[in-house]
């Protein structure tokens, strides 16, 4: 006997929904995690986590493809489109598109469009920087990311502004109103440019991503590829704005996570993960059932329509604690609003590129921005969400003209050897490094990524003279309660070992002031010390004041005291009890910029006297859950093949089997690279996987025909990989 279905009253599209569609999905999750709605002729709707992420991964019982149905079948109702391509096709047919595309928006490919990012977001903030007044939509996160992807593409200038509203009208709208079909006419234009533009990169190649699409893309009809170029503005463009509008919107309403990205930007990375968790700006997407099957224990049948909305999933408390708080420094890796699966998005470096420059560029050049009235959101958030209107008002600034220089990506590994190993201070080793010639530049507050011999990644910010381009420096305290990493430094690293390093970067940097008071807490003297040096050498008045438990413990104390004399306030505890801030703080003349570094006790103590002075402070973040180290202490070496690539390699037991395969196949997709986001899923053909990914349930693993190649190695000698 059929079991009965749990039928609600549900519309993702009525205006009663978009109101608050995490209220609506959560009480569904209560009451019928899977339940069936009579609207837009009949759909399931799923509203948990691991529903959600099975029917994504599930693309032979769930396609994305049409199938029947007259329109684009993987949101609901169907919109009426020319097809898009890999997005509307299941595996093995969207295979060869994504390898097309990947290597287009590969992590490093992006890394080399940062500059022309910023070049737009700056030309787009000079003008209206020095009215005071913007609408954010309107001239910020909407023609951000229009002009970025079309420059990107190879659309000429003049396209930037007249699709740009077009393009937001499309994925704002109602299905099916005239909004919607008022910006579908408008696209029509830009069907005509993207051929005109592929016939005339085939003549005249440049620099762009048509050239590079229609070079590469020969085994493409010229309609197939106009539906992946046409797929990669649509996909790309109106998220990314919904993205960044919603965060806008969030960062006025809450001062205080504003000011805490001000005072901390090396958050902003983890933060723009809760902010795409929190908001998911692709809402829902959806699938049709290929064979009868069930779904949380529901039966459900071929030929049905089911409802995946990421924004659920990202609010399941199960898997999400406290899901409606953004909570900036949370741990939110697993959230699904790239999706999950074959179709996981495959912009999102783009994404977070666009975004990390238009709320960097905010912050810095228009930080006191207030809504003057509520933002206006979009009618529908069925689909996306997104916003009509964002007005603000703000202290007018000045244009910049040109885009601040940036400094290294940070992103690349790099093997230096390990020079010398010296005792520095009680409990302190201070490690330098060096390469085979000139290593990248950096500046004061940057540091590396050390990837230990046991996998174990640890951030340590540079200590020496930013002038010397030989070599590197970082000191490093036991610390006997921590996770394993510094006590690896101390008793395992001697000199002569090689180790792989990630960086410079630079989150903690040393803005232009004329007056500044460092404060330092044991081991955060590291980047504190290279800042001194660097406020010294710029003229700059400055003070440091620098505790630690005694003496003998404090690293660069003696020498830096005697360099500076009585700039520098030795403060061991031991001595003189805790350093007086609330009085430093007090004596500062107005204006005085305060660095702090050091532990969390101290960063609280200071954010708590600091007043009105400017404060930054370096703290590494993270999420606290332990991470996977990418390669495990007993890794061993093995062999790969990659069948259609036609690649035999051997994957020595210091490396990942991502990295071995990115030196044949370098478009291999791959976001995280600690086994949660399921980008670099990969089909076994033949051998066994050793799995270590977070993703795959036992059943899979046992299955053994496939695994995450970032963290999984082989448990025999050879592995056969579908690449
Ligand atoms: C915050 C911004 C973005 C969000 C939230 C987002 C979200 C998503 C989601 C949820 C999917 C999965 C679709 C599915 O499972 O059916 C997807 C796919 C896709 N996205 Fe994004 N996306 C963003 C930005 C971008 C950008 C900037 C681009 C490229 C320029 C892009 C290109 C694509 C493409 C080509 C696919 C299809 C991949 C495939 O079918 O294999 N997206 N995106
Ligand atoms: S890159 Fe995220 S699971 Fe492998």
């Amino acid at each position: 006997m059929e079991a009965a279905r749990p039928v609600v009253e549900f519309d993702h599209h009525a205006p009663e929904f978009t109101i608050d569609p995490v209220r609506q999905y959560a009480e569904l999750r209560d009451k019928s995690p899977v339940a069936w709605t009579e609207s837009y002729g009949g759909h399931w709707v799923t509203t948990r986590y691991d529903d959600i992420t099975r029917i994504a991964r599930d693309d032979a019982t769930f396609s994305s493809a049409r199938n029947d149905i007259d329109g684009i079948a993987f949101v609901i109702p169907e919109s009426k489109a020319l097809p898009q391509y890999p997005i509307e096709l299941d595996p093995p047919q969207s295979t060869p598109y994504r390898e097309l595309i990947n290597p287009l928006l590969s992590r490093s490919a992006v890394e080399a469009l940062v500059p022309m990012i910023a070049k737009h977001v700056t030309e787009v903030i000079d003008a209206f920087i020095e009215d005071g007044s913007a609408d954010l939509v309107h001239q910020l996160t909407n023609p951000v990311p229009t002009a970025v992807t079309l420059d990107w593409l190879g659309f000429p200038r003049e396209d930037w502004k007249r699709l740009a509203g077009p393009i937001h009208d499309l994925f704002a709208a109602i299905p099916g109103s005239e909004r919607e079909q008022r910006g579908g006419a408008a696209l029509g234009f830009m069907g005509d440019r993207i051929f005109q533009l592929m016939h005339d990169r085939r003549e005249d190649p440049k620099d762009d991503a048509i050239s590079w699409l229609v070079a590469h893309g020969k085994a493409f009809s010229d309609d197939e590829l106009a539906s992946v170029i046409f797929l990669l503005v649509a996909g790309g463009v109106d998220t990314t704005t919904s993205l960044t509008g919603s965060t806008l919107v969030h960062l006025a309403n809450h001062p205080e996570d504003r000011a805490r990205l001000i005072r901390e930007p090396a958050l902003l990375d983890v933060a723009t993960e809760e902010f795409l968790r929190k908001f998911a700006p692709s809402q829902s997407m959806a699938r049709t059932v290929m064979t009868d099957t069930t779904i949380g224990g529901c039966p459900v049948a071929h030929g049905e329509r089911v409802l995946i909305p990421w924004i659920a999933a990202n609010h399941d408390p199960e898997v999400f604690p406290d899901p409606d708080r953004v909570i900036l420094d949370r741990d939110p890796r697993g959230h699904l609003s790239f999706g999950i699966g074959s179709h996981r998005c495959a912009g999102a470096h783009l994404a977070r590129a666009m975004f990390r420059e238009m709320i960097t560029q905010v912050l810095e050049r228009f930080p006191d921005y207030r809504l003057t009235e509520p933002a206006t959101p979009t009618e529908s958030w069925g689909n996306q969400s997104g916003w009509d209107a964002i007005p603000v008002t703000f202290t007018p600034g000045r244009k910049r003209g040109t885009p601040a220089p940036k400094t290294t990506t940070g992103l690349d590994v790099q093997v230096l050897t390990l020079d010398a190993v010296t005792p520095i201070a009680d409990g302190v080793v201070s490690l330098r490094l060096v390469g085979d010639g000139e290593l990248p530049s950096w500046e004061p507050g940057a540091h590396l990524d050390l990837i230990l011999p046991s996998g174990k990644v640890r951030q340590y910010s540079l200590t020496g003279d930013p002038a010397d381009r030989e070599s590197y420096q970082v000191a490093v305290l036991r610390e006997p309660a921590g996770r394993g990493g510094s006590a690896e430094v101390h008793e395992v690293l001697t000199p002569g070992a090689t180790l792989r390093v990630r960086g410079p970067k630079n989150h903690f940097p040393l803005v232009d002031a004329e007056r500044y008071l460092f404060v330092a807490g044991g081991i955060g003297i590291t980047p504190i010390s290279a800042m001194v040096r660097a406020a010294d050498a710029r003229g700059a008045d400055w003070t440091l004041l620098y505790g630690g438990r005694t003496r003998a413990s404090m690293a660069f104390a003696s020498a830096l005291h005697e360099q500076y004399g009585d700039r520098v306030r030795l403060v061991p505890q031991d001595e003189f009890g805790h350093p007086d801030l609330a009085g430093t703080f007090a004596a500062a003349p107005e204006g005085t910029k305060v660095y702090c570094c050091g532990p969390e006790g101290l960063l609280t103590a200071v954010e708590n006297t600091v007043g009105d002075l400017e404060l930054h402070v370096e703290r590494f973040t993270g999420g606290g859950a332990d991470r996977v180290a990418p390669i495990p202490a007993d890794a061993r070496a093995f062999e790969v093949t990659l069948v259609r690539a036609g690649h035999t390699l051997r994957v020595p037991a210091n490396r990942t089997l991502l990295e071995a395969i990115r030196d044949v196949v370098p478009g291999v997709p791959y976001d995280c690279e600690e086994g949660y986001c399921g980008s670099c899923e990969t089909r076994v053909l033949a051998g066994a996987a050793e799995h270590r990914d977070s993703i795959l349930s036992e059943a899979e693993r046992a299955g053994g025909s496939t695994m995450m190649i970032c963290v999984s190695r082989c448990a025999t000698d050879r592995l056969s990989l579908d690449l």
